[in-house]
């Protein structure tokens, strides 16, 4: 090697050997891995500079997220997708929960996307709104799936990506439990006006509640507020309301981190039912659970027009 060589190696930090099988190593990573769901057409996005992607026929994204599992989020972004389309607007939703999607049970749809001409993935459609999920690519519910490392995230840019989106005025995205990966990368890529956290009064959930704010602050996501889910309980006997996880605790915390609070959802066995066979409370606005999804989505609306 040269002695111009050797000192070009030596500023940028190389010790021969060592890199040059890295090179090599990533190089075959992104050939082999860069374009799982095997789309034709498909034209890498470059990740690695920090700009942050709007999406081709989407006005704007707003992220469903909850730090912790299970308070609801699926529950909570089908029914505002539903309501949102209810009150005229063209809605999307996309299922960013790679290794648990719950979208096409929710949304009572199943069956392999179509691709575009331009190779995009066309989207799935029930009660009026665009949907797309892991779940539609995998064979069956039961499959497992072992998306790992640069599987999982090129996977998850091409359900970013690569969807045929028609004309939407809001996309509603399920994300997963947490703050790790998917969220990050989410908030990284995509240019988002906004992100609703959903949260019971159980002061573990809110632990976590702080986490999910200081992750959308570090990648400089607006929060439209908080959501608390299964609120309270009413006795079908004797009416008596019951506030089984704490009372009130997701208003204080809004308060106290100055963060509007969007509105409260009731625990209601109906709510679960109507989940479980695909039929959201929301499809019919006159349900009176569907209310308060109804009051949550109207805010979103005004929150999307005040930043607009
Ligand atoms: N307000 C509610 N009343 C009664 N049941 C509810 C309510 N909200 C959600 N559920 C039920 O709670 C369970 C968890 O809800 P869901 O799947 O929406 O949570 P999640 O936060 O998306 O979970 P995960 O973290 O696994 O993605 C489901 O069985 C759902 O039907
Ligand atoms: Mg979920
Ligand atoms: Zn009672």
């Amino acid at each position: 090697m040269s002695m111009i060589g050797l000192l070009q190696r030596a500023r940028l930090g190389i010790n021969g050997r060592g890199s040059a099988r890295c090179n090599i190593h990533i190089t075959s990573h992104t050939l082999s891995h860069s374009n799982p769901l095997g789309l034709p057409n498909f034209k890498p996005v470059d990740t690695r500079l920090p700009v942050k992607h709007t999406l081709p026929g989407v006005k704007d994204i707003i992220l469903v997220s909850s730090c912790k599992g299970g308070v609801g989020k699926s529950t909570v972004s089908t029914n505002l997708a539903v309501a949102l389309r209810n009150l005229d607007l063209n809605v999307g939703l996309l299922d960013a929960d790679i290794f648990g999607p719950s979208i096409p049970k929710l949304m009572n749809l199943h069956g392999e996307p179509r691709l575009s001409d331009r190779g995009k993935l066309i989207p799935l459609q029930n009660y009026g709104i665009q949907t797309m999920s892991m779940g539609y690519l995998i064979p069956n519910e039961d499959s497992p799936i072992v998306w790992r490392g640069l599987m999982l995230q090129k996977a998850l840019q091409q359900l970013i990506f690569d969807v045929d989106w028609n004309h939407l005025d809001v996309l509603v995205v399920d994300l997963p439990p947490g703050t790790g990966d998917i969220q990050i990368t989410i908030g990284q890529m995509l240019k988002v006006s906004g992100a609703v956290i959903v949260s019971t009064s159980q002061d573990l959930a809110l632990t976590d509640v702080k986490k999910g704010i200081s992750m959308f602050n570090k990648v400089q996501i607006p929060i439209y507020g908080l959501v608390e889910n299964m609120s309270v309980f009413v006795c079908p006997n004797c009416q008596h309301e019951e506030r089984l996880f704490g009372d009130r605790g997701v208003l204080k915390e809004a308060k106290r981190l100055n963060i509007d609070y969007l509105g409260s959802i009731p625990l209601n066995p109906r709510i679960c039912t109507s989940s479980d066979e695909g039929f959201p409370v929301a499809v019919d606005p006159n349900e009176s659970l569907a209310k308060p999804y109804y009051e949550i989505a109207k805010s979103l609306i005004g929150k999307i027009k005040e930043r607009a």
